[in-house]
């Protein structure tokens, strides 16, 4: 088994086995799940190989905790979250080296990540003492309707592999903050940052049992094991619509809450009123961010057409000019795919648009390894409707329509499942507002490339998923409603 021994040494301390109640566990047959690093395509370490009777006996020491911890003051609670923060924060170095051996994310994307996973706890230790009934008098004057807001109970979360650390801390701190109890599956091929934030989580004084992590190489019977838990009453998921499909039915059969942040497939819409400098150094936000692995990334870009060409030059340009390679290189702003079928996929869909009649103006080639890499690529002269307009890129390819009717613009921004987020860059804001409230998208970026914030509400419409996370939504998702008719 190769080893990248650099990578492992620059991680710091690594923890492999598996938390349930409290007490790290090794895999009972010794088996263990390789984690690569994406740079090389070594092996990095190996994790402890959950079973099913891991994933029951988490959901068991989760319901036994469950109690306690709802009954736990909010203060109390929200303290403990603030320390998390903490904690986090002062574990940055250590977590970002985590994050970019097992990512491979350019070491400033993962540093940022880790100051965004921490930010979850601050704002949900904020959350948590302001979680708000009501008391009204009953239309008929008979009684008062009395509502609260008690914690679902034991909460199962699936995790993605493109924000190790933020995508769990997303889900954790809103439901710890409510008084629920988890049990998480970290991802495959990212487990190790999930771990140790664990880890951070216990030394914040997060009580034993409150967070259960099992890393398992079998989704399939992971899933199956948890939903038919008799305790488990949620599960948040995020990862993209295929799946979240599967989890929905499957969660049917017991009538599960669920929360799903699925797929993106975004539009970026630059109008020729635009600044033109601001819209291209959005654009490479909006697509470039963390090695462009987010559902976020801009997928489609539609630019009108007086300035297209200037806006493909410049655009064009910033790609050229990234640098690719292992992101714990720091002058690296693009590192490697997670794996080669991402790799595959990407050359696959530029590709079939080349194929189509789209240049590459920039890139447009898969590198050759070790590691998992794909050059930051611009496409122009894309048909909307191509494949690459239809399935989410998941790689640093821009690809570029021209428009010259804004209704039918729109009416292509719309032409998709998926309604996760859009940009719009216009410096006329009534205009940029009011194409705003028409794409159908949960999220709007207007002159900005990056709208993800711990404050505000993250969620999609249509296909891209069910509730939302973040903001003082998010915390009332991990929360029941219950109505008392009350008269005295
Ligand atoms: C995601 O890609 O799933 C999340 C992106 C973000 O939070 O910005």
């Amino acid at each position: 088994m190769a080893r990248s021994d650099r990578s492992i040494c620059d991680a710091g301390a690594m923890q492999t086995q598996m938390l349930i109640g409290g007490d790290w566990r090794g895999a009972a047959s010794g088996e263990l799940i390789d984690v690569l690093d994406p740079a090389t395509g070594d092996v990095a370490a190996g994790v402890a190989a959950g079973t099913p009777a891991d994933a029951v006996a988490a959901c068991d020491a989760a319901a036994a905790a469950q109690p306690g911890w709802a009954a736990t003051a909010p203060r109390v609670r929200s303290e403990i979250l603030r320390d998390s923060h903490r904690i986090l924060i002062e574990h940055t170095d250590e977590l970002a080296d985590l994050i970019t051996l097992e990512n491979g994310k350019p070491r400033a994307d993962a540093v940022g990540e880790v100051a965004y996973a921490a930010e979850f706890f601050r704002w949900n230790a904020e959350e948590a003492v302001r979680i708000h009934g009501s008391i009204s008098v009953a239309p008929s004057g008979a009684n008062r309707i009395i509502t609260r807001h008690p914690p679902v109970g034991v909460v199962a979360m699936i995790t993605p592999w493109n924000f190790p650390a933020a995508m769990i801390t997303r889900k954790l701190a809103p439901a710890l903050a409510a008084g629920n109890t988890v049990a998480i599956k970290p991802p495959r091929e990212a487990p190790l940052t999930s771990l140790r934030v664990a880890e951070l989580l216990a030394e914040a004084g997060v009580p034993p049992g409150v967070v259960n992590l099992v890393p398992t190489a079998n989704s399939g019977a992971w899933l199956d094991a948890v939903v038919d838990h008799r305790a488990v009453r949620m599960l948040s998921f995020t990862g993209s619509t295929e799946v979240g499909r599967v989890l929905l039915k499957r969660c049917a059969d017991r009538v599960l809450k669920v929360v799903m942040e699925l797929g993106g497939n975004a539009p970026f819409v630059v109008f020729a009123d635009a600044d033109l400098e601001a819209a291209t150094s959005g654009a490479m936000v909006a697509k470039m961010r963390h090695s462009a692995e987010t559902c976020t990334a801009a997928n489609r870009f539609f630019v009108e057409a007086p300035v297209h060409d200037e806006f493909v030059e410049r655009l064009a340009t910033e790609m050229g000019a990234m640098k690719v390679g292992n992101g714990s290189d720091p002058d690296v702003t693009c590192g490697p795919m997670i794996n080669g079928a991402s790799v595959q996929n990407i050359d696959r869909l530029v590709r079939s648009a080349v194929d189509g009649g789209a240049t590459a103006v920039t890139g447009g080639a898969a590198i050759d390894g070790p590691g998992f890499f794909y050059e930051p690529t611009v496409l122009g002269g894309v048909e909307p409707g191509a494949p690459i307009t239809r399935e989410e890129i998941f790689g640093p390819v821009a690809p570029i329509s021209s428009f010259t009717d804004t209704d039918a613009m729109i009416a292509a921004a719309n032409d998709t499942e998926m309604g996760l987020i859009g940009y719009v860059y216009t410096q006329d804001l009534a205009k940029g507002l009011a194409v705003s409230e028409r794409i159908e998208a949960g999220m709007i970026g207007l002159n900005r490339g990056a709208v993800s914030d711990p404050a505000a509400p993250f969620g999609g419409m249509k296909q891209s998923g069910l509730g939302r996370e973040g903001a003082s939504e998010g915390i009332y998702e991990f929360c029941e409603t219950q109505y008392i008719a009350a008269e005295w």
